[in-house]
């Protein structure tokens, strides 16, 4: 369950994060005024679905998962076509549609400089309005686990709503797995990233500065100890140099990343690791199996420009000797 989102992508070869102001790495909330003023300085742009935890389940589905995906979209021809292409990939869509008058599908400006790095300014619009009774019962019940952005905070209505689908999920035996999304997305909402996590998440995911800034940590072991010390099964990635899994009693692993050369495009890294490594615990694999899985989705998205896979995951993974 994630925000639906237009990514609209570009590549910045001169300087226009700076000019624009953004903070570089970084997702950056904006209004819509600030959105049409970006849009207005991007050219050569190609617009894709998006949304961190539908680029993540779109992995899943690469990868021969069973998968579905719950948000909301605006009444307009952006959500026909997130819907559509994420129907064309067998994932099954739950969009929850604005009324007409409302607001219009949110939009990810994606800039992707030079090193590969991506920045974003998001624009939220209907993602932002999925209420606790939009989200349906019979998916978290039929379902392995449930996957919530963390970017899904962001939204007014989204803590009761993230309440309820954990409320589900318990009820429903369904592993409670959570993505922390962005350091700036932790630091906005640290209080109850932590009630979550200690209260209901079985399985966490993050990126190393998230894990420091969620547990304003001295670095990632002592994070991962912190995870440890919760009893979750926690993945943090560390980049090029891969992820670590604490698995529990002390035990943390290494698992390295993929050798892909060149990156391209660093946008969706984190969230095809994601489908990856969920997919791999959805099937029973143990979590360094699941991770090794991870890196290997995460380094066929980074090799090319956009953040949904292109090759048929699941195929590759055969190949890699992972399934
Ligand atoms: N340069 C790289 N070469 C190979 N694999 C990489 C590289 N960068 C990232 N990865 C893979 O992607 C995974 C996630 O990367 P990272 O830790 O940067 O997450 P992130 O910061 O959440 O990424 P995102 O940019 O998607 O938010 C890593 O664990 C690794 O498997
Ligand atoms: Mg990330």
């Amino acid at each position: 369950v994630g925000n639906a989102l237009l990514d609209v992508i570009m590549r910045d070869h001169d300087g226009l994060i700076d000019r624009l102001g953004l903070a570089k790495g970084a997702m950056t909330l904006v209004d819509q005024a600030r959105a049409a003023e970006l849009l207005s300085h991007m050219t050569g742009t190609i617009g894709v679905s998006g949304g961190s935890a539908a680029n993540t389940i779109a992995g899943v589905a690469a990868l021969g998962g069973a998968a579905g995906f719950v948000g909301k979209v605006g009444a307009d021809r952006f959500g026909d076509s997130f819907s559509d292409d994420l129907e064309s990939l067998d994932v099954d869509v739950h969009l929850v549609r604005a009324e007409p008058d409302g607001e219009c599908t949110g939009r990810c400006h994606v800039f992707v400089a030079d090193d590969a790095q991506r920045t974003m300014a998001t624009y939220l619009g209907a993602a932002n309005q999925l209420s606790p009774d939009e989200f349906p019962e019979a998916v978290a019940a039929r379902s392995e686990i449930v996957y919530i952005e963390g970017y899904l905070f962001d939204l007014p209505p989204a803590k009761d709503a993230i309440r309820r689908i954990v409320a589900l999920a318990h009820e429903h035996d369904t592993l409670v797995a959570l993505s922390l999304s962005d350091t700036f997305c932790v630091e906005r909402h640290r209080g109850d990233f932590l009630d979550l996590v200690t209260q209901d998440v079985d399985v966490l995911l993050a990126n190393e500065s998230e894990a420091v800034a969620l547990f304003q940590s001295a670095g990632l072991d002592p994070a991962l100890s912190y995870i440890d010390e919760l009893g979750v099964l926690g993945v943090i990635t560390t980049g090029p140099s891969g992820a670590a899994v604490a698995m529990g009693g002390g035990r943390v692993a290494r698992v390295p990343a993929a050798d892909v050369d060149p990156v391209v495009d660093q946008n969706g890294a984190g969230d095809l690791f994601a489908s990856g490594f969920l997919y791999g615990l959805a099937i029973g694999a143990d979590p360094v199996e699941a991770a090794r899985l991870g890196s290997l989705c995460a380094g066929e998205v980074i090799s090319h420009l956009g953040a949904r896979p292109e090759v048929d995951l699941g195929a590759m993974a055969v190949t890699a000797g992972l399934l």
